[in-house]
């Protein structure tokens, strides 16, 4: 469903209707048993311009790095992440990766690879200097750029929705990610995010981060 109608329906109807567009998507995307899954309705929540959709929570996925987000999809698939009852969003995309095999992940990152970034609209305001003073412990994993570091198993940051990145640094100060005893690198992020205190040492840091773009 195009960015734009679930924005106007959950403008009109609010949070119950954004739960149809969930149960929409969920339709276009289960199959019946032994029938191969119909896996390319990622766009449909991730944004067809490729960016992401706020209205939804569905960050933007061009552009990541293909060890990460085999990861994650392996991660929902398991229920290592969207496995707390809180975590709505996260609960969301789990349905979604549910009945992917192996090679259907492969297959779609691949795809994936292949659509075309677009740097996300800035909409979290922060006080970058306050941020850059917080980022200076994260740079140690996500680089001095925030452009990520695969040894370490750190994903970019910087290219990132800034709304997605306030989003998951709450869920792990939450304990909704980095908390299930198989998410070794999630539960990394869950020692760091102590340090960013508040919503304001989250929203500096975020504001920082996407700053750190050049594009
Ligand atoms: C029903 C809407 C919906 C559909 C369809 C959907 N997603 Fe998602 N996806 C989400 C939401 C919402 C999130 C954020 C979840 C969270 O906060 O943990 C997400 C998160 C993700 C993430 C994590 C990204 C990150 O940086 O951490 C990946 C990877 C992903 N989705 C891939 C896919 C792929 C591939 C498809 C198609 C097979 C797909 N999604 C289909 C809603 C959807
Ligand atoms: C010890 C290494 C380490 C440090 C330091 C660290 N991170 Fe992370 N971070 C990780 C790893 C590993 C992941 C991937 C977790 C996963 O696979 O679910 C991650 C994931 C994230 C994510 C989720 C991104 C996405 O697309 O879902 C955000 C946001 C993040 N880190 C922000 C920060 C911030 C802000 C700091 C500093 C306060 C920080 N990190 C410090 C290792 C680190």
């Amino acid at each position: 469903m195009p960015n734009l109608i679930s924005r106007a329906i959950r403008r009109r109807y609010g949070k119950p209707a954004l739960l149809i567009t969930f149960a929409l998507a969920s339709a276009i995307c289960v199959s019946a048993p032994n029938e191969p899954v119909n896996d390319r309705y990622c766009k449909t929540c991730h944004g067809s311009d490729g960016r992401g959709n706020e209205a939804i929570q569905a960050p933007i996925l061009a552009g990541m790095e293909e060890w990460y987000l085999i990861r994650q999809l392996k991660n929902y698939r398991g229920k290592v992440r969207g496995f707390h009852p809180s975590d709505e969003r996260g609960i969301a995309m789990q349905a979604m990766a549910n009945s992917l095999s192996d090679e259907s992940i492969r297959d779609i990152v691949g795809w994936i690879k292949t659509w075309e970034y677009t740097p996300p609209d800035a909409t979290v305001d922060g006080d970058k200097a306050e941020g850059k003073k917080l980022y200076a412990s994260c740079a140690a994993c996500h680089r001095e750029d925030a452009s990520g570091n695969e040894a370490i198993g750190a994903p970019p940051l910087a290219y990132q929705n800034d709304w997605y990145l306030v989003k998951q640094l709450e869920n792990f100060t939450n304990g909704y990610r980095g908390t299930h005893e198989n998410d070794i690198f999630g539960q990394q992020m869950v020692t760091m995010v102590k340090q960013l205190k508040d919503d304001t040492g989250i929203r500096n840091v975020v504001s920082y981060i996407t700053s750190l773009r050049s594009d």
